[in-house]
Protein backbone atom coordinates (compact mmCIF):
# COMPACT_ATOMS: atom_id res chain seq x y z
CA UNK A 1 0.00 0.00 0.00
CA UNK A 2 1.40 3.95 -0.73
CA UNK A 3 2.28 5.75 1.90
CA UNK A 4 -0.61 7.70 3.88
CA UNK A 5 0.01 11.71 3.34
CA UNK A 6 -2.99 12.81 4.63
CA UNK A 7 -6.49 12.29 6.00
CA UNK A 8 -8.00 12.26 2.52
CA UNK A 9 -5.96 9.18 1.42
CA UNK A 10 -7.84 5.98 0.96
CA UNK A 11 -7.65 2.25 2.89
CA UNK A 12 -9.65 0.09 -0.16
CA UNK A 13 -11.63 -2.76 1.38
CA UNK A 14 -12.25 -5.47 -0.17
CA UNK A 15 -14.86 -4.72 -2.64
CA UNK A 16 -12.99 -1.69 -4.40
CA UNK A 17 -14.28 0.98 -2.02
CA UNK A 18 -11.88 3.18 -0.63
CA UNK A 19 -12.19 4.85 2.95
CA UNK A 20 -10.25 8.08 3.97
CA UNK A 21 -8.07 6.52 6.42
CA UNK A 22 -8.98 9.10 9.42
CA UNK A 23 -12.84 9.65 10.15
CA UNK A 24 -14.45 12.63 11.85
CA UNK A 25 -16.28 11.11 15.75
CA UNK A 26 -19.56 12.94 16.18
CA UNK A 27 -21.02 11.46 18.72
CA UNK A 28 -21.50 13.88 21.33
CA UNK A 29 -20.53 16.62 18.80
CA UNK A 30 -22.73 19.30 20.59
CA UNK A 31 -25.79 20.28 18.60
CA UNK A 32 -26.69 23.41 16.71
CA UNK A 33 -24.16 25.92 15.51
CA UNK A 34 -20.74 24.67 17.93
CA UNK A 35 -21.82 20.98 16.11
CA UNK A 36 -21.87 23.10 12.65
CA UNK A 37 -18.65 24.48 13.41
CA UNK A 38 -16.89 21.77 14.34
CA UNK A 39 -17.95 20.03 11.68
CA UNK A 40 -17.16 23.02 8.88
CA UNK A 41 -13.86 22.78 10.50
CA UNK A 42 -13.07 19.31 10.28
CA UNK A 43 -14.06 19.68 6.73
CA UNK A 44 -12.37 22.66 5.81
CA UNK A 45 -9.13 21.18 7.60
CA UNK A 46 -9.21 18.05 4.75
CA UNK A 47 -11.70 15.11 7.02
CA UNK A 48 -13.65 13.87 3.99
CA UNK A 49 -14.63 10.78 6.24
CA UNK A 50 -17.66 11.17 8.89
CA UNK A 51 -18.76 8.62 11.17
CA UNK A 52 -22.24 9.34 12.83
CA UNK A 53 -25.23 6.73 13.99
CA UNK A 54 -29.22 6.79 14.69
CA UNK A 55 -28.76 6.87 18.11
CA UNK A 56 -25.97 10.13 18.38
CA UNK A 57 -28.19 12.26 17.30
CA UNK A 58 -26.21 14.25 14.88
CA UNK A 59 -27.28 13.00 11.33
CA UNK A 60 -29.55 16.45 10.86
CA UNK A 61 -26.36 18.61 11.62
CA UNK A 62 -23.71 16.46 9.49
CA UNK A 63 -26.46 16.05 6.82
CA UNK A 64 -26.19 20.33 7.02
CA UNK A 65 -22.58 20.59 7.42
CA UNK A 66 -21.57 18.69 4.45
CA UNK A 67 -23.87 20.65 2.08
CA UNK A 68 -23.08 23.74 3.48
CA UNK A 69 -19.60 22.96 2.80
CA UNK A 70 -19.87 22.43 -1.02
CA UNK A 71 -17.40 18.96 -0.98
CA UNK A 72 -18.44 16.85 -3.56
CA UNK A 73 -20.65 14.09 -2.37
CA UNK A 74 -18.08 11.46 -4.09
CA UNK A 75 -15.04 13.15 -2.49
CA UNK A 76 -17.41 12.25 1.09
CA UNK A 77 -17.49 8.58 3.14
CA UNK A 78 -20.14 9.07 5.70
CA UNK A 79 -21.09 5.88 8.11
CA UNK A 80 -24.15 4.97 9.92
CA UNK A 81 -25.03 2.45 12.15
CA UNK A 82 -28.49 0.56 13.10
CA UNK A 83 -29.41 1.04 16.66
CA UNK A 84 -29.92 -1.95 18.74
CA UNK A 85 -34.04 -1.22 18.80
CA UNK A 86 -33.48 -1.61 15.52
CA UNK A 87 -32.48 -4.98 15.20
CA UNK A 88 -33.86 -7.19 12.57
CA UNK A 89 -34.39 -7.42 8.83
CA UNK A 90 -37.92 -4.82 8.83
CA UNK A 91 -36.61 -2.93 11.28
CA UNK A 92 -32.93 -2.34 10.15
CA UNK A 93 -34.44 -1.53 6.28
CA UNK A 94 -36.92 1.13 7.90
CA UNK A 95 -33.70 2.59 10.39
CA UNK A 96 -31.95 3.33 6.89
CA UNK A 97 -34.60 5.26 5.06
CA UNK A 98 -34.90 7.12 8.70
CA UNK A 99 -30.81 7.60 8.97
CA UNK A 100 -30.58 8.72 5.23
CA UNK A 101 -33.29 10.96 5.63
CA UNK A 102 -32.55 12.73 8.60
CA UNK A 103 -28.69 12.89 6.58
CA UNK A 104 -30.45 14.51 3.46
CA UNK A 105 -28.29 12.30 1.32
CA UNK A 106 -29.59 9.31 -1.18
CA UNK A 107 -27.07 6.60 -0.53
CA UNK A 108 -24.27 6.24 2.57
CA UNK A 109 -20.49 4.94 2.07
CA UNK A 110 -20.82 2.64 4.90
CA UNK A 111 -23.86 0.93 7.45
CA UNK A 112 -22.75 -0.60 10.14
CA UNK A 113 -25.13 -2.88 12.47
CA UNK A 114 -24.19 -0.91 15.86
CA UNK A 115 -23.56 -3.85 18.29
CA UNK A 116 -24.31 -7.34 18.00
CA UNK A 117 -27.35 -9.40 20.18
CA UNK A 118 -25.52 -10.98 22.43
CA UNK A 119 -26.22 -14.29 24.30
CA UNK A 120 -27.84 -13.99 27.68
CA UNK A 121 -29.64 -11.01 26.44
CA UNK A 122 -31.50 -12.34 23.43
CA UNK A 123 -31.96 -15.91 23.44
CA UNK A 124 -32.07 -16.24 19.83
CA UNK A 125 -29.23 -13.99 19.46
CA UNK A 126 -27.33 -15.99 16.33
CA UNK A 127 -30.72 -15.64 14.35
CA UNK A 128 -31.45 -11.57 14.96
CA UNK A 129 -27.92 -10.91 13.74
CA UNK A 130 -28.49 -12.56 10.67
CA UNK A 131 -32.00 -10.85 10.06
CA UNK A 132 -30.39 -7.63 10.53
CA UNK A 133 -27.07 -8.68 8.25
CA UNK A 134 -29.73 -9.95 5.59
CA UNK A 135 -31.21 -6.38 5.86
CA UNK A 136 -27.63 -4.36 5.13
CA UNK A 137 -26.91 -7.21 2.20
CA UNK A 138 -30.11 -6.34 1.06
CA UNK A 139 -28.97 -2.49 0.90
CA UNK A 140 -25.92 -3.34 -0.58
CA UNK A 141 -27.18 -5.35 -3.75
CA UNK A 142 -29.77 -2.58 -3.95
CA UNK A 143 -26.74 0.02 -4.20
CA UNK A 144 -28.74 2.22 -1.47
CA UNK A 145 -24.78 1.71 0.37
CA UNK A 146 -21.45 1.48 -1.02
CA UNK A 147 -20.43 -1.05 1.51
CA UNK A 148 -21.55 -2.96 4.89
CA UNK A 149 -20.03 -4.04 7.98
CA UNK A 150 -20.32 -4.58 11.78
CA UNK A 151 -19.22 -2.98 15.10
CA UNK A 152 -18.19 -4.19 18.09
CA UNK A 153 -18.39 -7.76 16.97
CA UNK A 154 -16.12 -10.47 18.99
CA UNK A 155 -15.03 -13.51 16.90
CA UNK A 156 -17.70 -15.51 18.63
CA UNK A 157 -20.45 -13.02 17.00
CA UNK A 158 -18.37 -12.70 13.43
CA UNK A 159 -17.93 -16.12 12.64
CA UNK A 160 -21.86 -17.62 13.24
CA UNK A 161 -22.90 -14.45 11.50
CA UNK A 162 -20.32 -15.51 8.25
CA UNK A 163 -21.23 -18.67 8.38
CA UNK A 164 -24.95 -17.66 7.48
CA UNK A 165 -23.72 -14.73 5.24
CA UNK A 166 -24.13 -14.20 1.42
CA UNK A 167 -21.53 -11.07 1.54
CA UNK A 168 -18.99 -10.84 4.11
CA UNK A 169 -18.71 -8.11 6.47
CA UNK A 170 -16.08 -5.45 4.90
CA UNK A 171 -15.68 -3.57 8.35
CA UNK A 172 -15.48 -3.88 11.97
CA UNK A 173 -15.67 -0.84 13.81
CA UNK A 174 -14.19 -1.53 17.55
CA UNK A 175 -13.08 0.26 20.59
CA UNK A 176 -9.37 0.78 19.97
CA UNK A 177 -6.69 2.88 22.06
CA UNK A 178 -3.45 2.21 23.53
CA UNK A 179 -4.67 0.30 26.76
CA UNK A 180 -7.34 -1.51 24.70
CA UNK A 181 -5.21 -3.38 21.88
CA UNK A 182 -8.26 -6.23 20.63
CA UNK A 183 -5.11 -8.05 19.46
CA UNK A 184 -7.70 -11.25 18.77
CA UNK A 185 -10.52 -9.48 17.30
CA UNK A 186 -7.95 -7.43 15.37
CA UNK A 187 -6.06 -10.80 14.07
CA UNK A 188 -9.22 -12.39 13.32
CA UNK A 189 -10.25 -9.26 11.12
CA UNK A 190 -7.07 -9.44 9.48
CA UNK A 191 -7.18 -13.12 8.37
CA UNK A 192 -10.69 -12.39 7.07
CA UNK A 193 -9.65 -8.78 5.03
CA UNK A 194 -12.05 -7.07 7.07
CA UNK A 195 -10.87 -3.62 7.43
CA UNK A 196 -10.96 -2.19 11.21
CA UNK A 197 -11.88 1.06 12.67
CA UNK A 198 -10.78 2.10 15.97
CA UNK A 199 -13.78 3.93 17.94
CA UNK A 200 -12.74 6.15 20.86
CA UNK A 201 -8.86 5.99 19.73
CA UNK A 202 -8.21 8.25 22.38
CA UNK A 203 -10.12 6.57 25.13
CA UNK A 204 -12.73 9.35 24.77
CA UNK A 205 -9.81 11.27 26.36
CA UNK A 206 -8.78 8.69 29.20
CA UNK A 207 -5.43 7.84 27.65
CA UNK A 208 -4.10 10.90 27.45
CA UNK A 209 -3.03 10.88 30.99
CA UNK A 210 -0.83 8.08 30.42
CA UNK A 211 3.17 9.47 31.62
CA UNK A 212 4.60 6.42 29.25
CA UNK A 213 2.52 8.15 26.36
CA UNK A 214 3.86 11.36 27.03
CA UNK A 215 7.44 10.24 27.31
CA UNK A 216 7.08 8.62 23.89
CA UNK A 217 5.28 11.49 21.99
CA UNK A 218 8.34 13.77 23.41
CA UNK A 219 10.72 12.08 21.58
CA UNK A 220 8.80 11.96 18.37
CA UNK A 221 8.17 15.59 18.94
CA UNK A 222 3.95 15.03 18.65
CA UNK A 223 1.44 15.58 21.42
CA UNK A 224 -0.04 12.35 23.49
CA UNK A 225 -3.03 12.35 20.57
CA UNK A 226 -1.32 12.56 17.31
CA UNK A 227 0.85 9.42 19.29
CA UNK A 228 -2.38 7.74 19.69
CA UNK A 229 -3.93 8.23 16.22
CA UNK A 230 -0.49 7.35 14.37
CA UNK A 231 -0.53 4.32 16.74
CA UNK A 232 -3.99 3.21 15.34
CA UNK A 233 -2.69 3.86 11.59
CA UNK A 234 0.71 1.98 12.04
CA UNK A 235 -1.61 -1.17 13.43
CA UNK A 236 -3.56 -0.78 10.34
CA UNK A 237 -6.80 0.59 12.14
CA UNK A 238 -9.12 3.75 10.59
CA UNK A 239 -8.77 6.10 13.57
CA UNK A 240 -12.23 7.89 14.43
CA UNK A 241 -11.25 10.68 16.52
CA UNK A 242 -13.94 13.46 18.02
CA UNK A 243 -13.44 16.70 18.77
CA UNK A 244 -15.44 19.44 19.16
CA UNK A 245 -12.14 21.95 19.75
CA UNK A 246 -10.84 23.47 16.37
CA UNK A 247 -6.79 23.40 17.21
CA UNK A 248 -7.64 19.74 18.40
CA UNK A 249 -9.64 19.18 14.99
CA UNK A 250 -6.68 20.17 13.27
CA UNK A 251 -3.89 18.70 15.33
CA UNK A 252 -5.72 15.10 14.89
CA UNK A 253 -5.43 15.44 11.86
CA UNK A 254 -1.84 15.75 11.31
CA UNK A 255 -0.61 12.45 12.04
CA UNK A 256 1.59 11.21 8.82
CA UNK A 257 4.69 13.48 9.14
CA UNK A 258 6.31 10.02 11.57
CA UNK A 259 6.72 7.40 12.52
CA UNK A 260 6.61 5.28 15.10
CA UNK A 261 9.71 2.21 15.25
CA UNK A 262 8.23 -0.90 15.95
CA UNK A 263 10.14 -1.11 19.23
CA UNK A 264 7.37 1.60 20.68
CA UNK A 265 4.30 0.30 18.82
CA UNK A 266 4.82 -2.75 20.92
CA UNK A 267 5.59 -1.07 24.24
CA UNK A 268 1.96 1.05 23.29
CA UNK A 269 0.70 -2.36 22.17
CA UNK A 270 1.44 -3.75 25.68
CA UNK A 271 0.42 -0.28 27.56
CA UNK A 272 -2.20 -0.97 30.79
CA UNK A 273 -4.02 1.64 32.00
CA UNK A 274 -5.07 1.47 35.86
N1 LIG B 1 -19.33 2.05 17.26
C1 LIG B 1 -19.41 2.38 18.54
O1 LIG B 1 -20.02 1.68 19.37
C2 LIG B 1 -18.80 3.67 19.00
C3 LIG B 1 -18.68 3.93 20.37
C4 LIG B 1 -18.08 5.13 20.75
C5 LIG B 1 -17.58 6.02 19.79
N2 LIG B 1 -17.75 5.74 18.44
C6 LIG B 1 -17.24 6.68 17.40
O2 LIG B 1 -15.88 7.00 17.67
C7 LIG B 1 -15.74 8.41 17.78
C8 LIG B 1 -14.62 8.78 18.73
O3 LIG B 1 -14.82 8.24 20.02
P1 LIG B 1 -15.05 9.15 21.31
O4 LIG B 1 -15.83 10.34 20.89
O5 LIG B 1 -15.56 8.28 22.39
O6 LIG B 1 -13.62 9.52 21.83
P2 LIG B 1 -12.18 9.99 21.34
O7 LIG B 1 -12.17 10.49 19.95
O8 LIG B 1 -11.26 8.88 21.73
O9 LIG B 1 -11.93 11.19 22.35
C9 LIG B 1 -12.73 12.34 22.33
C10 LIG B 1 -12.37 13.17 23.57
O10 LIG B 1 -11.01 13.57 23.53
C11 LIG B 1 -10.93 14.99 23.44
N3 LIG B 1 -9.90 15.28 22.42
C12 LIG B 1 -10.00 15.12 21.07
N4 LIG B 1 -8.86 15.43 20.46
C13 LIG B 1 -7.99 15.83 21.44
C14 LIG B 1 -6.66 16.28 21.43
N5 LIG B 1 -5.96 16.39 20.30
N6 LIG B 1 -6.08 16.61 22.62
C15 LIG B 1 -6.79 16.49 23.78
N7 LIG B 1 -8.06 16.07 23.85
C16 LIG B 1 -8.66 15.74 22.68
C17 LIG B 1 -12.29 15.47 23.06
O11 LIG B 1 -12.58 16.72 23.65
P3 LIG B 1 -12.92 18.04 22.74
O12 LIG B 1 -14.11 17.69 21.92
O13 LIG B 1 -13.18 19.08 23.77
O14 LIG B 1 -11.68 18.30 21.93
C18 LIG B 1 -13.20 14.42 23.68
O15 LIG B 1 -13.39 14.67 25.06
C19 LIG B 1 -17.14 8.85 18.26
O16 LIG B 1 -17.34 10.24 18.14
C20 LIG B 1 -18.02 7.98 17.39
O17 LIG B 1 -18.09 8.55 16.08
C21 LIG B 1 -18.32 4.57 18.04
Amino acid sequence: MARLESVKDRIELRNGTGVPCVGFGTWKLPEGEAGLDALGQALADGYRHIDTAEVYGTEPCVGRALRDSGVAREDLFVTSKVWNDHRGRDTALKAFEGSLERLGLDYLDLYLVHWPATQGADDEWQSTNRQTWRALEELYRDGRVRAIGVSNFERRHLEPLMDAADILPMVNQIELHPGCAQEETRSFCDRHDIVVEAWSPLGSGRVLGSALLADIAARYGCTTAQLCLRWCLQRSAIPLPKSADPARISENARVFWFDISEEDLRRIDELELS
